[in-house]
């Protein structure tokens, strides 16, 4: 008899909405505005449902994520905050510092997302005119003079993008050093997370489709001797039936126009070079009747939203099936979404943290004291022999 030992609980990270939240997409209605106070609703809700971390989106339209980041976590206890370094648009050494610094102050909840950009539009705006495979040369020797300054060397370097002299860190971060995350989906951009990442993230893309991302950047860490962890975004829309979870799904679409999906198509397959994104657009082809892309794997999101497109829709089981599914190609992360962020984040502790074995702890509340929740043992006893 062979006993396989279950894997351990899934990292489940939230996302702070940095750019504004709301119940439809595409429509001003019931939006949030991006205000650092519901920020920290949403992280202080998230730290005590038990999530792990938050990713912080970064760009143009996103509130600036390194402050933001520092604000939150003076609020909150023990959630982590992936935050990202962007070659290009920050000096390495700079980074450095800011890096040790907010590490510091979190008392070591740091974890940094190596972002180049995939929007040559936005990217001009920040003053980066580099070409896509450029951009990750750019990034390969932007980490190496990172690495070495917050892992403590004193730091000499001579490339193509960066030059530094006695470069050094007086302060050094609590984590040696904090772990670097990456989700680029290119050749050029596997190959950076190959070589210095420690964690690879994948769009939410169709099983096979994650399956061959996950083999290709294995074997290429493989080759340097390296080895890699594995984390995937997503949406949830969650509800205790079926038929809820995609009602709700066609609601949070139901006021997009069809010229807003043909103006986003656009961008995300002429404007952008990110090949990630162009992945995520061929999964509907900017058509509202193609988007179940695989088993409760719906890309609605995507239609009017860069980046992560896609959702899990479903009742508790059958969301927590599906991740299973990604967890047994080699995913222990899941940095999670929903619409509006703050509620949504309740339904995915409550409904789908208890499939996935989750923050158990936190639902061993005594029923000591009978109210409306819960009925204790006594007062059955005493119903039933009136
Ligand atoms: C989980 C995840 C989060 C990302 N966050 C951002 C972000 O905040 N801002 C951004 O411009 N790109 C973001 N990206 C995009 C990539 O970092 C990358 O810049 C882009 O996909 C171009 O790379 P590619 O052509 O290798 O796919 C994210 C990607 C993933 C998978």
């Amino acid at each position: 008899m062979t006993v396989t030992t279950p894997p351990d609980p899934l990292n489940f990270f939230w996302f702070i909405p940095t750019y504004g939240d709301g119940t439809y997409l595409g429509s001003e209605t019931q939006q949030r505005p991006p205000e650092f106070g519901y920020f920290r609703e949403v992280a202080q809700a998230v730290d005590r449902l038990g999530f792990g971390g938050v990713l912080l989106p970064t760009g143009q339209a996103c509130e600036e994520s390194w402050v933001t980041a520092s604000g939150l976590a003076t609020v909150t206890e023990k959630l982590k905050f992936l935050v990202a370094l962007r070659p290009g648009v920050v000096q390495p050494a700079y980074a450095a510092r800011q890096t040790a610094a907010l590490d510091r102050l979190s008392n070591g909840r740091l974890l940094l997302n190596v972002v180049v950009g995939g929007n040559p539009v936005e990217l001009a705006g920040d003053g980066v005119f580099l070409p896509h495979d450029q951009r990750y040369e750019q990034a390969a020797e932007f980490l190496r003079i990172w690495s070495g300054l917050v892992s403590g060397e004193r730091v000499d370097f001579s490339g193509k993008h960066y030059r530094i002299e006695k470069g050094r860190l007086d302060f050094p971060p609590v984590q040696n050093p904090p772990p670097l995350y990456f989700g680029g989906s290119s050749e050029a951009g596997i190959d950076l997370a190959a070589e210095q990442c420690e964690l690879y993230l994948t769009w939410g893309e169709p099983l096979e489709a994650v399956a061959g991302k996950i083999a290709a950047a294995r074997s290429r860490a493989a080759a340097r001797g390296r080895k890699l962890r594995f984390g995937i975004r997503l949406h949830f829309i969650v509800r205790e039936t079926e038929a809820e979870a995609w009602a709700a799904a066609d609601k949070l679409i139901s006021r997009i126009s069809d010229e807003q999906i043909e103006i986003a198509y656009k961008r995300f397959t002429q404007q952008m070079d990110s090949v990630g994104q162009r992945r995520m657009a061929e999964l509907h082809g900017g058509r509202r009747d193609k988007l179940l892309v695989a088993p409760n794997l719906w890309a609605g999101v995507g239609l009017v939203r860069g980046g992560a497109g896609t959702a899990l829709v479903g009742t508790p089981a059958q969301v927590a099936e599906r991740l299973r599914e990604y967890q047994a190609l080699g995913i222990d992360t899941v940095i999670g979404s929903g619409y509006p962020h703050l509620e949504e984040s309740y339904r995915v502790a409550e409904l789908l943290f208890p499939e996935l074995g989750i923050n158990v702890a936190r639902r061993g509340v005594s029923r000591a004291i009978q109210n409306e929740f819960g009925v204790d043992e006594t007062a059955r006893k005493l119903a039933s022999a009136s």
